[in-house]
């Protein structure tokens, strides 16, 4: 989930003419490789079948050990999250096994701590994205011979309901800012006193797509008032650039408590769905896409750096108040899509070709590497800054060589089976139909491949800047289904209504877990108005 050159404004400029151009068409063309999408389809076999064998309605595969984890509240969270991917790679037996699964799950028990934004992106956002397919598919395209196995439209829907409903304490706190934990029996909140802008503001596109689907605004609303005290940052400095905010927000009255952020973690997708909901609704989420605008603009202006060992590469820093680090993220490297994103539905070229940029760092942290495999954590020393000053470090020594040709430095070697990389290049290829980024997915993927293969799965490793990878977690994450897998093969296979479009055109927005859900309004060929 989670940066330039032009100014500001310039950007400003040319956002406020764009008002006035009439909507350009665009031809971007697209191709198929069947041979690595039929290789990604055969990775999620593997994935799967080890899944149904040793963890089957637990949440997590431990491939080496053949074992399983409860590490989601034991829901089977890899069985809901491989549901879209199973969907769109047209999987249907495993696509029949989840269905039947979905409404066995029992959302009203657990004993154990639950978390309202990881539930949310991967459960909700799980179910949500089930039921717009069938919808879709009744219509039109190769599911209609499926469609007995999967109308049961309204009970996902109520599952997915029954769910939101025992999360909804979370959000019985004075100023609305939901805690991030609850428990559920007997229901109560988990206590905490703050709440970090991520897990505030990656709640809205599921709840409120949830009260579209319901005709209930409750849920909607809960979560549309705990992300306004994002949207009205008090006091001033919870916002030390404009658009760009600190991290940890009170629950007893909205105010922030620091003035510390990034694209990383614990921020990233509450930037990522600033411009997401304006993607949903063009209407209703305006000024979404106002602060979206302002926090991509201040971070072309203040927050762009290039490594001073190799100064063509563009990286995105992380910020105290207004003094920078000069560190990123492998979570952080949904930015480049997220800018991508956000030039398509503006029709404003200049993210795009900034998120294209940022692209690029991305995909050198991983071609640098001794797997080919870009770690968890990152640092670099900037050249525009004074070296060597205390937020300005140089590289530690037994890493001056790896800087001194990559451009950056590892400070947290582990591949955790994310997406952010591989993500982006997808975004950066629907943009320009380019088959550099399908090369560059497909050679990450073969990557991942090679080095996280493990007996039933695929798992986590502990150093990708060592061949082999450093040894094995034991551990395949859920998300390795929902995302890594889906955008692998998206990628290279056919254009399909859920592909994301250069041309306005999209009718599926992607949550942070990568579940596709139905944009509220479809607007077709239309000129984006602002
Ligand atoms: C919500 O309202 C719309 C329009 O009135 C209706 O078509 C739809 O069936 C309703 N959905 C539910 C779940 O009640
Ligand atoms: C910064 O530190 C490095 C490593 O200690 C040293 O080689 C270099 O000369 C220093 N540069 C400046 C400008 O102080």
């Amino acid at each position: 989930m989670r940066s330039l050159s032009a100014t500001g404004s310039v950007t400003l400029l040319l956002l406020s003419l764009a008002a006035a151009v009439p909507h350009r068409t665009r031809t971007t063309r697209y191709a198929v490789n069947k041979d690595r999408a039929d290789a990604v389809k055969e990775a999620f076999q593997v994935s799967w079948d080890g899944y149904h064998r040793y963890a089957f309605r637990h949440d997590s595969l431990r491939p080496v050990t053949n074992g399983f984890a409860d590490d989601r509240n034991g829901w089977g969270a890899s069985a809901v999250d491989a549901f879209s991917t199973a969907l769109v790679m047209e999987k249907w037996d495993v696509v029949d096994r989840i269905l039947a699964y979905i409404p066995e799950i029992d959302f009203d028990t657990t004993t154990t701590e639950v978390s309202l934004f990881e539930t949310t992106i991967r459960y909700l956002g799980g179910l949500l994205e089930l039921t717009y397919a069938p919808a879709y598919d009744l219509l039109t395209g190769p599911l209609n011979d499926h469609i007995k196995q999967i109308s049961d439209v309204e009970a996902i829907l109520s599952q997915a309901k029954r769910l939101a409903d025992n999360l909804k304490v979370a959000f019985d706190t004075p100023s609305g800012v939901p805690d991030n934990n609850l428990f559920f029996n007997p229901p109560r909140k988990g206590g905490s006193t703050t709440n970090g802008i991520a897990t505030i503001g990656t709640l809205v596109l599921e709840w409120t797509r949830l009260s579209d689907l319901s005709n209930d605004t409750e849920y909607a609303n809960l979560a549309q008032k705990g992300e306004s005290y994002l949207l009205h940052p008090q006091p001033k400095s919870g916002e030390p650039f404009p658009g760009l905010l600190g991290t940890n927000v009170r629950l007893s009255d909205g105010h922030f408590v620091d003035s510390n952020g990034g694209w990383g973690g614990g921020t990233d997708s509450f930037y990522e769905y600033l411009i997401k909901m304006y993607l949903y609704d063009r209407e209703r989420f305006a000024e979404y896409r106002d602060r979206w605008v302002l926090a991509a603009d201040s971070s072309i202006e203040h927050l762009v750096s290039h490594p001073t060992t190799r100064p063509e590469l563009t990286f995105l820093a992380m910020w105290r108040g207004k003094e920078l680090r000069f560190v990123s993220e492998h979570l952080a490297c949904f930015n480049g899509g997220n800018f991508i994103l956000g030039g398509l539905t503006l029709n404003e070229p200049a993210y795009t070709e900034f998120g294209l940029k940022l692209v690029d760092g991305c995909h050198e942290t991983y071609t640098s590497t001794a797997t080919g495999i870009g770690p968890e954590i990152f640092a670099w020393q900037d050249a525009a800054h004074p070296l060597n000053a205390t937020n300005n470090p140089p590289a530690p020594a037994n890493q001056a060589a790896f800087y001194s040709s990559s451009g950056f430095w590892i400070t947290n070697g582990n591949y955790v089976l994310r997406p952010e990389v591989i993500e982006s290049y997808y975004y950066a290829y629907r943009a320009t139909g380019d088959p550099k980024y399908q090369d560059w997915a497909w050679e990450a993927f073969e990557r991942v491949r090679e080095t996280c293969r493990v007996g039933s799965g695929f798992s986590s490793i502990r150093d990708v800047n060592r061949p082999g990878g450093g040894g094995y977690h034991d551990f395949q994450e859920s998300f390795w289904f929902a995302e890594v897998l889906k955008y692998s093969y998206l990628i290279h296979a056919e254009d399909a209504p859920w592909q994301v479009k250069a041309d306005h055109t999209n009718e599926f927005v992607y949550n942070t877990e990568a579940h596709p859900i139905r944009v509220a309004a479809p607007r077709a060929g239309e000129t984006v108005s602002r």
